[in-house]
């Protein structure tokens, strides 16, 4: 039952939030698109609107904008559906059968004891995450990652693996899916020593921490973000209210770029040359604070053009990356339905007539 597809998976996902960020491309799909490009691997990226819900369930009106934007800044980030399959969570809907299976054989303590679950329902004040979907999110995440395992695998530590690119955040989730895989493998076999799920690994990806403009880490919940989208003026106008070395009161005073969110951001984008003038004229009290925001403006812009060059062809059509999206699901939805096969095989659930064995035929008697 092992397929002769030579390619380890990679699959991960992102919610739906709208246009994405800087810290979004920095973080995971910088990566995605250089795990793609390899040429090593069989990627699947998917928007994850269900996901979206879990915390933003009152109000639907925007979900399928968001997911739409999210694809805008996929594609105009050069994820190419050439490469990758792209689709959209809720169009494949083998991931909520999934799902539904795997709330069936999961402890309630599992998902009680995942970390963030209780941080968040704790910290999350404006809306009641004492809901059973919020409760579900990792398990959720489980059966979006399993479903893309190759199915019938000997050896689920190693057979036919399954990288899933996250970041820190969400180590706890994966390590998650593999417990959540064992307990099913268990329970569930296939016949002759196989089993259905391989036990996904995580490619963590180190990614240098991104300050937004208040010097906090940019999520859009801080509200200090920079889109990728975001037009050249509005990246300046941005740069110039973006906090400094505090030490720097007064143009005279020296600074530390190591202490500084903007030299943060000179480290990531900008080149060797301009970095060693800042670090110069910082510490030296030789440059402004000004001056230094618009080297980092500049190399930020010019990280942006071909990004958002990209994202303006799609814009004018967005059709097109609907299309792209209802091809990647057909591809996913294959894939999935495949496992899903194996799955209902194993637990006996299989849409195929059995004719009753002996044992349930004297059971009845
Ligand atoms: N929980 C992930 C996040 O917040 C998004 C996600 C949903 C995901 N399903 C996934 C990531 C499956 C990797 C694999 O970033
Ligand atoms: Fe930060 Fe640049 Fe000002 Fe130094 S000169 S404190 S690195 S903005």
């Amino acid at each position: 039952m092992t397929t002769t597809n030579p390619k380890p998976r990679v699959l991960s996902g992102m919610r739906s939030t709208g246009k994405l960020h800087l810290g979004n491309y920095v973080g995971a799909l910088e990566n995605w698109v250089k795990l793609q490009d390899s040429g090593k691997y069989d990627c699947f990226f998917f928007i994850a609107d269900w996901h979206a819900l879990t915390t933003d369930y009152a109000d639907t009106a925007r979900v399928k904008e968001n997911s739409l934007e999210v694809a805008l800044d996929w594609l105009a980030a050069g994820l190419d559906p050439e490469k990758s399959v792209l689709f959209i969570q809720s169009h494949v809907p083998q991931h909520a059968e999934l799902f539904l299976l795997f709330s069936m054989i999961t402890p309630l303590g599992w998902l009680e004891r995942v970390p963030t679950y209780k941080e968040q329902r704790d910290n999350i004040q404006d809306k009641d995450l004492g809901t059973y979907g919020f409760l579900g999110y990792p398990l959720l995440q489980a059966a979006d990652i399993l479903i893309y395992g190759v199915p019938g695998v000997a050896d689920p530590a190693k057979d036919h693996p399954l990288y899933v690119p996250v970041g820190e955040d969400q180590v706890a989730h994966i390590e998650l899916t593999r417990e959540v895989a064992r307990r099913f493998n268990n329970f569930y076999p296939l016949p002759k020593r196989t089993y259905v799920f391989p036990e996904p690994q995580n490619l963590l990806t180190s990614s240098p921490k991104l300050p937004g403009t208040d010097g906090r880490k940019m999520s859009k919940s801080y509200n200090n973000t920079i889109q990728l989208s975001e037009p050249p003026e509005s990246i300046r106008a941005k740069l110039k209210t973006m906090v400094t070395d505090p030490a720097r009161v007064r143009r005279t005073d020296p600074g530390d770029p190591d202490k500084c969110p903007v030299g943060d951001l000179h480290k990531i984008f900008s080149s060797k040359e301009t970095l060693a003038k800042v670090y110069e004229g910082c510490r030296s009290a030789g440059i402004g604070c000004i001056e230094c925001k618009g080297w980092a403006a500049d190399a930020l812009v010019a990280k942006l053009a071909p990004i958002q060059e990209r994202r303006r062809k799609y814009e004018t059509n967005p059709k097109a990356a609907w299309d792209i999206l209802e091809a990647g699901t057909r591809k996913a939805q294959a894939a999935a339905e495949t496992t899903m096969e194996h799955v209902r095989d194993a637990m006996h659930m299989s849409k195929k007539f059995e004719a009753p064995s002996q044992a349930a035929a004297t059971d009845k008697k």
